[in-house]
């Protein structure tokens, strides 16, 4: 437990939500409050925004969505954060998958004017299968949103979760006056574009106080102290084991891009947020605070600077102390492996590290040592569980169309893939290579990438094919059988593991009740 310190002082989530409920802004304000990044100045200007602190790559500023994941990691009243940013895109899904593999907790951010929204479904059921505490900032207050009871019932039945508002808005839209926090009983007033030291908190003990009419007026007092009664009676108390235990979700309300009602969150936040969790190997639990270094990898993103062809693969420690020039065990490829050159996220700029503890995040400059779920330790043999490859939903034969451009689209394609962003399967006793995706833009992100990045050129040639099986079997003359007999629609993936890629949901189902000896899975991780 010699690490107990430092476990203490840091969080690690994610801020997810529907494309333009506010994600951004709300890191910007984040990030601010840390001292991550300079003042309000550049935020009204919306520089940040445009020169994209969690934007890595070019064709991310062309389009305008945040197709990868970055990490940004600053300071708090003595608690040091890693936020994790997740592309709010439905066709980088996985990605996003992956990167809230790699957190503790997260904060779900609902626009008050569109209530929940496709993403927001989505992004809940990921982190309802790991049972991730969730916070809740309802945004945009400033704008005319729906009933704030209706809003948070919608929540709780779209998203099957339990709320706990802990600060109350009075009005929204062009009458929104502030909101009381609950939690601390201060009134909290609102001011447009304020910075957090401006912003005007009155302690109010009890609603009763005549100094509550005097500051919101006499008809808004009265249905503040209407509502928190019913919030009272209707909510009860928050625990927090509660939050911890993913059954309750706070709510704060606010507005990000007035600054407003963030200050109170990340107080919260910082108090009731998890420390880095105990983690499921194949082998044992993983406590964070045992002595010695665990991690594993949720990404690598390849060419963040133009200039050098570097990959740097993003690992999360879970236990123990990591060191620069520390030689570590790869377990997958059984060899050591050391790093002269780690690195920690301060939004763009990368700062070289000694030292790294569970719950930090770090860079690591790789030569294609790694893929995605590839743990280090410091001599043992296991693997982080709980980071599987899900079925792609759309595949396509990828074509070469420069032949005197063969072999850097071949490494185009394998580094990419290394990368996540998309599954290579290759056609069984067959060279045709087939690229699956999620969605349409992951194939386009490719086409650019091969062209800008490795000078290859290619286009993509539509399969029929709806979802990728892995497949086992105890009886390996049936697989070899079934592999030849469905060689249309057999392939192996990236580690040579045999795969069924169906037709339809019809040929699939038809398969598995004809062939009991092998089994159909619905993610790789049957292969750790
Ligand atoms: P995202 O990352 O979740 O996609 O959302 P983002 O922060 O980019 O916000 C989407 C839009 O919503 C932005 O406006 C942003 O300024 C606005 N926004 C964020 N918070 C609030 C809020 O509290 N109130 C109001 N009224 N608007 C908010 P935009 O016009 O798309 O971009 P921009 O030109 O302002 O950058």
């Amino acid at each position: 437990m010699k690490y107990q310190n430092e476990i203490n002082t840091r969080r690690t989530f994610a801020i997810i939500s529907h494309p333009d409920a506010g994600k951004t802004t709300l890191t910007e304000k984040l990030l601010l409050f840390g001292g991550a990044i300079q003042t309000a100045g550049a935020v009204k200007s919306n520089k940040i925004k445009k020169h994209a602190t969690s934007d890595f790559m070019e064709i991310e500023r062309q389009r305008g969505i945040s197709v990868a994941t970055s990490v940004m990691t600053f300071e708090y009243k003595n608690c040091l954060i890693n936020l994790l940013d997740t592309p709010g895109h439905k066709d980088f899904a996985e990605d996003t998958y992956r990167t809230l593999t790699a957190v503790d907790s997260v904060i779900l951010v609902i626009d008050s004017v569109n209530g929940v929204e496709a993403q927001t479904k989505w992004l809940m059921e990921v982190c309802r299968m790991r049972d991730t505490p969730v916070i809740v900032f309802i945004n945009k207050m400033d704008r005319d949103g729906k009933n704030r009871f209706d809003l948070l019932e919608e929540i709780e039945n779209e998203l099957n979760i339990s709320l706990h508002p802990m600060s109350w808005p009075i009005n929204s839209g062009k009458d929104f006056k502030g909101v009381y926090d609950i939690h601390n009983k201060n009134l909290i007033l609102f001011t447009a574009n304020t910075k957090a030291e401006d912003e005007d908190v009155l302690e109010i003990q009890d609603l009763s106080n005549p100094l509550l009419d005097n500051k919101v007026g006499e008809r808004d007092a009265a249905i503040l102290r209407e509502d928190i009664e019913l919030i009272d009676g209707v909510y009860g108390e928050l625990t927090k084991e509660d939050y911890l235990s993913a059954k309750i979700a706070p709510v704060f309300f606010g507005s990000a891009v007035n600054n407003f009602g963030v200050k109170e969150m990340l107080d919260i936040f910082i108090t009731i947020a998890p420390t880095p969790l105990d983690r499921q190997t194949s082998v044992r639990e993983v406590k964070a605070n045992e002595d010695k270094f665990s991690g594993f990898i949720f990404k690598i993103h390849a060419n963040l600077d133009p200039k050098h062809r570097d990959r740097i693969a993003f690992m999360r420690i879970c236990s123990g102390k990591f060191e620069r020039n520390t030689y570590y065990h790869h377990v997958r490829l059984d060899k050591d492996v050391r790093f002269s050159n780690p690195y920690s996220f301060l939004a763009r700029s990368k700062d070289v590290i000694e030292e790294a503890f569970p719950g930090d995040v770090i860079g690591l400059f790789d030569t294609g040592n790694f893929k995605i779920g590839d743990t280090l330790t410091e001599g043992e043999n296991f693997y982080f569980v709980g980071i599987p490859t899900f079925s792609p939903e759309i595949f396509k034969e990828i074509v070469n169309k420069d032949p005197m451009k063969t072999k850097q689209m071949e490494k185009g394609v394998q580094q990419l893939t290394d990368e996540g962003v998309a599954q290579l399967f290759t056609q069984h006793g067959g060279n045709k290579k087939i690229i699956g995706c999620v969605g349409d833009l992951q194939f386009e992100v490719i086409q650019y990438r091969l062209l800008h990045e490795y000078g290859a050129s290619c286009e993509f040639r539509t399969l029929p094919f709806y979802k990728a099986c892995w497949l086992t079997s105890d009886n390996q003359n049936k697989l070899d059988d079934f592999l030849r007999f469905k060689q249309q629609n057999a392939a192996l993936d990236k580690d040579n593991h045999p795969v069924y890629l169906a037709q339809s949901e019809w040929y699939l189902n038809t398969e598995i009740t004809n062939n009991p000896d092998i089994k159909f899975h619905f993610s790789s991780e049957i292969h750790k």
